[in-house]
């Protein structure tokens, strides 16, 4: 990319002359009740710039908010690449999250509004209720041996036991380690191995799209070579017959019988891990994501409270399963440590029909609602009828996730769902930052359609050169924040290592996100994307290093490569080479199973969208496979740039060959999550 003088973003991105002007969105407030939290872009600039200048100052003061058991007596200390926040605290995120809102007028609030995908099957939890909930699960937990820093893994729907779950965790100092419920018994296998669990909970099922999930066949899948699991609890969900395992299995409403519905917290320190998360990464092991207490806790609330302007009055809905950071940070700890309300869905956005969603906004009166690109995608491309049936006038704040939002998606979003009155809060974050890294301010900040606009409170992200040098406004550089943040990740799961290498080499001095972006004239960030061999697809991160390793773990297979190719709905489609082994013949039957495999192997959103079965691949002299080439037979576009350093001249000929095949599976079903 060149200087912005020559070209604007809207060209850089080929995207409508015009589209990405300012838009000066007024403030969503409630009629005229309370207080902007921050009143004017020039208010924001003060305190950024503050929060920079005197970082111990800003934080102190926002940890005020958090229920301390004892405060802390150093605000952070830094050793490069380790961070502590906090230091000497006492806390609970769980007693943060409920108990403290039982003192007031939240007692009986609903700090759960929840929605089963069979139609008719509401639950509403307040706060009271939810203690409660929370309370004996913690019992039932400690019953079954789980003790502080003991890691349990959570397998289950979208359904207020999984909320619940972590909370009890997080009560008796549990580490917990949610696994989506869309990942397959591999995957599963993996993160139970690498937490070392000795307790899982899951379910006899979870409705999706009018199926049921086998999650607990997936799980036994996954513990049959597995020794450290000593207890399953499974909810009662679904009714439908699963296998048991006696001895080791429990139904958890029997077991929530013999227990007491009250339960003393345990004092966590600042730094002791709240949970591991783990996302993919450019090798093919997933990474083990390691978060603690207070500095996690203290970013997803503030980045609640300024960015989605969650007040007591709302009706919040972050569309996230809890499987992802988003579920985590803006399902759970963000809006109940904010006293908020939360809506929880459990099935698709298109069951029974397309207009699902708009209709769960209408009945209950949801006004703020947080989704991704690749789910406004969908809905646009179902068509606006689905919408004009509903009421939306309740909304009054949208945001966006995961992936960069294309103007025209933006537009659409701003004027089709919110009416042209709500902002939207395109929110740029990862798995390891824990919470908002950069986003507009609602009614403060000018929007840019596409842009994730500005730095949060305490962020200090640029756009570098590998050395580390700002680069001007218009270049494209590598994404980096320049200091440690509360909410940062600690390590990556027993290996402090591959933490250091993968997010504090690649920049000098500074925290390598992975991604490209730049800055324009007025400061803003555009993300541009992953720069790594991680993969955007439906907003969900996959490693192609993981993809390929379980493509090679079948028989049939003797290598594979992938690539992603740009993809209309999902962002990116996964794009696999695979050379089979001599046996093996190239058939469309082969084909399927090798679909299916991955599907297994980790969950059926890795199943790649087209299989060129082909003799060769292009590697250099030193064996490493050629992306660059790969990526432009998948796009069916030219094959350019130097090739000298390619090992055999006759493979793109080859791969050419392969490529006129018949090679698309079957279609798709239009949704993001599965
Ligand atoms: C990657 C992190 C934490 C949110 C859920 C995904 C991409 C995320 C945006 C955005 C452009 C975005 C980045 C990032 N991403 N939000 N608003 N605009 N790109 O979490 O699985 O850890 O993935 O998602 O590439 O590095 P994740």
């Amino acid at each position: 990319m060149r200087n912005s003088d020559e070209k604007s973003p809207d060209e850089v991105r080929g995207i409508t002359a015009g589209l990405t002007k300012i838009r000066n969105i007024p403030s969503p407030r409630w009629r005229g009740t309370r207080k902007p939290r921050i009143s004017s872009l020039t208010q924001y600039r003060r305190l950024y710039r503050e929060s920079l200048q005197k970082p111990e100052v800003f934080w102190a003061e926002q940890a005020r908010k958090i229920s301390w058991y004892r405060k802390w007596r150093t605000v952070s200390q830094w050793e490069p690449p380790f961070a502590r926040w906090f230091v000497g605290g006492e806390l609970n995120a769980c007693v943060n999250c409920v108990d403290r809102h039982l003192e007031g007028p939240r007692r009986y609030k609903a700090a759960i509004v929840w929605e089963g995908e069979p139609q008719g099957q509401i639950r509403v939890l307040t706060y009271q209720e939810l203690h409660r909930e929370v309370c004996r699960l913690a019992n039932v937990l400690l019953r079954h041996g789980v003790r502080r820093g003991d890691r349990v893994v959570i397998y289950l729907p979208m359904i207020p036991e999984a909320l619940i779950t972590m909370l009890a965790c997080a009560r008796i100092g549990a580490v917990h380690s949610v696994v989506f419920g869309g990942f397959g018994p591999g995957a599963l296998q993996e993160r139970i191995l690498d937490s070392q669990a000795r307790l899982v909970v899951t379910a006899d099922g979870g409705y999706r799209r009018g199926a049921i999930i086998p999650l607990k066949e997936n799980l036994d899948a996954a513990l049959a070579e597995l020794s450290c699991v000593q207890t399953v609890l499974v909810v009662r969900r679904t009714h439908c017959p699963i296998p048991w395992v006696e001895g080791r299995d429990y139904w958890l409403d029997q077991e929530l019988e013999k227990v007491r519905s009250f339960h003393t917290a345990e004092r966590m320190g600042s730094e002791d891990p709240l949970f591991i998360l783990y996302t993919s990464g450019s090798t093919g092991k997933p990474k083990g994501v390691l978060h603690t207490t207070a500095g996690y806790l203290l970013g997803a609330m503030v980045t609640t409270e300024y960015i989605f302007d969650l007040r007591d009055e709302d009706l919040y809905w972050c569309t996230a399963d809890v499987g992802w950071i988003t579920g985590h940070s803006y399902v759970v700890y963000g809006p109940l440590a904010c006293g908020g309300t939360v809506f929880v869905y459990e099935g698709a956005p298109d069951h029974p029909s397309p207009s699902r969603f708009w209709e769960m906004i209408e009945r209950h009166r949801i006004s703020i609602f947080y989704t991704a690109p690749t789910a406004i995608r969908a809905f646009l491309r179902w068509g606006e009828e689905w919408l004009s049936k509903s009421d939306l006038s309740s909304l009054r704040l949208l945001g966006s996730v995961g992936e960069p939002i294309n103007p025209e998606v933006w537009m659409w979003y701003f004027e089709k769902v919110g009416g042209g009155r709500c902002p939207v809060v395109d929110t740029w974050w990862q798995t390891e930052t824990g919470a908002i890294m950069i986003a507009p301010l609602p009614g403060v900040t000018p929007l840019k359609p596409g842009s994730a606009t500005l730095p949060f409170f305490g962020v200090d992200a640029a756009v570098v050169d590998p050395e580390g040098n700002e680069l001007p406004p218009g270049n494209k550089g590598r994404l980096v924040l320049r200091r440690p943040w509360p909410s940062m990740l600690r390590t990556l799961y027993q290996d402090p290592d591959a933490y250091r290498q993968i997010y504090w080499t690649p920049v000098p001095g500074c925290y390598f996100t992975g991604d490209a972006a730049y800055r324009d004239q007025d400061g803003y960030f555009w993300i541009v994307g992953r720069m790594d061999d991680v993969l955007n697809v439906s907003g969900h991160r996959l490693g192609t290093a993981e993809v390929e390793s379980a493509l090679v773990s079948h028989p049939a297979v003797a290598e594979a490569a992938v690539v992603g190719r740009p993809d209309p709905l999902k962002g990116q489609a996964l794009v696999a080479f695979v050379i089979l082994k001599e046996k093996a013949s190239p058939t469309q039957a082969l084909m399927e199973e090798l679909r299916a495999h991955v599907a297994r192997q980790i969950g059926p959103i890795a199943k790649p969208e087209e299989i060129h079965f082909t003799e060769a691949l292009p590697k250099t002299r030193s064996g490493k496979i050629m992306r660059r080439l790969l990526k432009s037979v998948a796009n069916r576009s030219e094959v350019r740039g130097d090739l000298s350093t390619l090992e055999d001249q006759t493979v793109l000929q080859k791969l050419a060959a392969a490529r006129s095949e018949p090679i698309i599976g079957e279609a798709e079903p239009e949704s993001w999550e599965d």
